[in-house]
């Protein structure tokens, strides 16, 4: 009776409180709200070249939207033509090769399964292929067929797509109608922002946007760490220690210092002072739903949250939900226990429940659903929370971006759910990372994003003085500083693979030279300047004669622009950011060899305008892909 009448007080109060999340959801328009018009470029620049559209519809391809599907189809027809084999099969076999040199596209033979000696099938249709005006040379290479692309045809349906499509260039409609949740960041409230929510927040704030580029409806949530006894400590703490003004003025340091100084009150006191057993007294009032526990928490989590808003919006991120462990009922978790109950799955050990997964899966061992004195725990609040969100948002797919320390857990709480019959369960997936060796800021305080932030645009601040002429002329350093600094920490961390622990390093990463983010944002600004300072205007451009690009560079840097919605795609399929960062140090290389032989200046005016529609089109590639990363590409420094 008593937990009935708890939990039926708990949830009218969480009436009177709604989470924080409704009421942002109305009034801050996402970006996955605002839909995109794709113009239809390839298609009519096809007609202006007299060439068909590809007629057979194939999974996986978009020609509408990725030019290197126009090949791929073209070939794929051409191939099928000559053996006879199954179409997609076909398609799904032309693959891009690692380096140019080896071809736009690479198609390893034995994948067809055609009849006879590879190597010499490789010869015969390499000789009987017809080229048209798609294909400029065939290889057989073994028992590879190395396809090059005619270049006339490309850059004008690349160039003239990345230039009208802007900053939809990429953008591909292989998600419409479809949703993704991620989760991401969640941070505890009261406790340091550590390496792992900054990764979080870093992966998860790309993925967020590389679904919506692959034309998913995107919920971002972030899940904060809101509910349990810490929040007993931290009210019994504020009494003590905490002071309105601070609070008002810096919720987020104010909070953590109340927190470290009744921490510490504590370990001295010990276990048994009246102290402590005040701040569990209090966290019980919380769960008992008492109106005046509640609401000193829900105004340090409110004061806390928007704090947060602000900062996250200096990465460019926008949540839609501030949800957190508070904000799981407790029927639901109820639900949870009986269901296992029935099904038999559930151990008592000394008053405390626990589920026995080994059954399903020897390594997910015995885990603890519910204390012994009935409250809830991290693992049932995620399975609670894991079908409140499907109830809500019936998603194809819900993503969990959390450090690789809690494999185990997600395993746990996804084995749980689908053991509960939910067939949903299939859903979910974890992105998992690796950790940062060595992240405290230069001053060795304690670590939160305004910090780290804020620390970085200092060191950055002091490195581009380094350069007083130029320095001499940004209009606004302290923004620069800000921006490029980000970009530096956002690098460092998306560099190379997920999984990989790295270190922070503080001059390796705000350094120009090298692959770091202060050199994307350099290879941006520079390519602005090429624009500022030729005097052609982007209307100009449109009518560039590309025939003109005739240069071996001026080629590879098309073929590289080419691959951008390629790239997307691949970057869906591993969920790595080091995709898309490659790709663009890839990219901003073969422009910086380009600068050398492709001048803008002093050149006739159609040469001009054809080089410059070049520049543009990869300077827009890189916007693209530095805003997808969550970067703010600059245009001067
Ligand atoms: N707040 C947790 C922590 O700091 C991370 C939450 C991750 N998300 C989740 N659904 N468990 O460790």
């Amino acid at each position: 009776m008593k937990v009935l009448l708890r939990n039926l007080s708990c949830s009218l109060l969480r009436q009177q409180f709604p989470s924080i999340s409704f009421a942002f959801k109305s009034f801050i328009p996402t970006t996955s709200q605002v839909r995109y018009k794709h113009i239809m470029s390839i298609s009519d620049n096809l007609a202006k070249l007299g060439l068909d559209e590809p007629t057979t519809v194939l999974a996986n391809s978009t020609p509408k939207f990725n030019v290197v599907d126009v090949f791929r189809n073209y070939i794929t027809s051409e191939l099928h033509r000559l053996t006879e084999i199954d179409s997609q099969l076909i398609f799904n076999a032309l693959n891009t090769p690692a380096t140019l040199d080896k071809g736009d596209l690479i198609l390893p033979l034995p994948q067809l399964k055609l009849k006879g000696n590879p190597k010499e099938k490789a010869g015969e249709i390499a000789e009987n292929f017809n080229k048209g005006k798609y294909v400029k040379e065939i290889i057989a290479q073994g028992v590879f067929l190395q396809f090059y692309f005619n270049e006339t045809t490309l850059s004008n349906l690349t160039i003239h797509d990345s230039l009208t499509n802007k900053t939809n260039y990429g953008s591909l409609p292989i998600g419409e109608g479809k949703s993704v949740v991620v989760e991401f960041s969640s941070p505890n409230i009261a406790k340091p922002f550590h390496a792992g929510h900054l990764r979080s927040t870093i992966i998860g704030g790309f993925l967020s946007n590389l679904y919506e580029k692959a034309g998913y409806n995107v919920t971002r949530i972030n899940y904060l760490g809101d509910w349990g006894k810490q929040f007993g400590i931290l009210a019994v703490g504020f009494d003590r220690y905490g002071s309105e003004e601070q609070l008002a003025a810096d919720p987020i340091n104010h909070l953590f210092e109340v927190y470290v100084k009744i921490n510490k009150d504590i370990t001295e006191e010990g276990e048994n002072s009246a102290t402590n057993e005040a701040a569990k007294a209090y966290f019980r009032k919380m769960e008992d739903g008492d109106e005046q526990a509640l609401k000193i928490w829900s105004r340090f989590r409110d004061l806390s949250i928007d704090k947060y808003i602000a900062t996250y919006k200096r990465l460019n991120i926008i949540y839609d939900v501030y949800s957190g462990e508070s904000q799981v009922s407790q029927e639901s978790m109820k639900d949870v226990v009986k269901l296992f109950e029935e099904k038999g799955l559930i151990h008592v050990d000394r008053g405390a429940k626990l589920i026995d997964l080994t059954k399903f899966n020897k390594k997910l061992g015995k885990c603890l659903i519910e204390k012994s004195d009935g409250t809830s725990l991290y693992l049932t609040r995620d399975v609670g929370e894991a079908m409140k969100r499907y109830n809500k948002y019936k998603f194809d797919k819900m993503i969990y971006v959390i450090a690789s320390q809690q494999d185990l857990h997600c395993q746990q709480f996804f084995e749980i759910l689908k053991q509960m019959g939910f067939d949903w369960a299939s859903k979910l997936e974890h992105v998992n990372f690796g950790m940062v060796q060595g992240m405290s800021t230069r001053k060795g305080t304690v670590v939160f994003l305004d910090n780290i932030l804020q620390e970085t645009k200092e060191k950055m601040h002091e490195v581009m003085k380094k350069n007083e002429a130029k320095y001499a002329q940004i209009e606004d350093p302290d923004k620069i500083a800000d921006l490029i600094g980000i970009s530096a920490v956002m690098i460092q961390d998306m560099q190379s693979k997920r999984i990989n622990n790295y270190e922070f390093k503080w001059d390796r990463m705000t350094s120009f030279e090298g692959d770091t983010g202060p050199y994307l944002q350099y290879a941006h600004s520079r390519l602005s300047s090429v624009q500022r300072k030729s005097g052609i205007e982007d209307s100009e451009l449109v009518n560039a004669n590309l025939d003109l690009l005739v240069e071996p560079c001026a080629h590879n840097l098309v073929r590289t622009i080419a691959q951008y919605p390629d790239i997307i795609k691949k970057a869906l399929k591993t969920h790595e950011p080091s995709t898309i960062v490659t790709y663009l140090f890839n990219l901003t290389h073969i422009v910086s060899q380009c600068y050398d032989i492709l001048w803008v200046a002093g050149q006739e005016k159609e040469l001009a305008v054809a080089r410059l529609a070049l520049y543009a089109s990869a300077k827009q590639v890189l916007y693209n892909g530095m805003t997808l990363l969550g970067l703010t590409p600059v245009e001067r420094m």
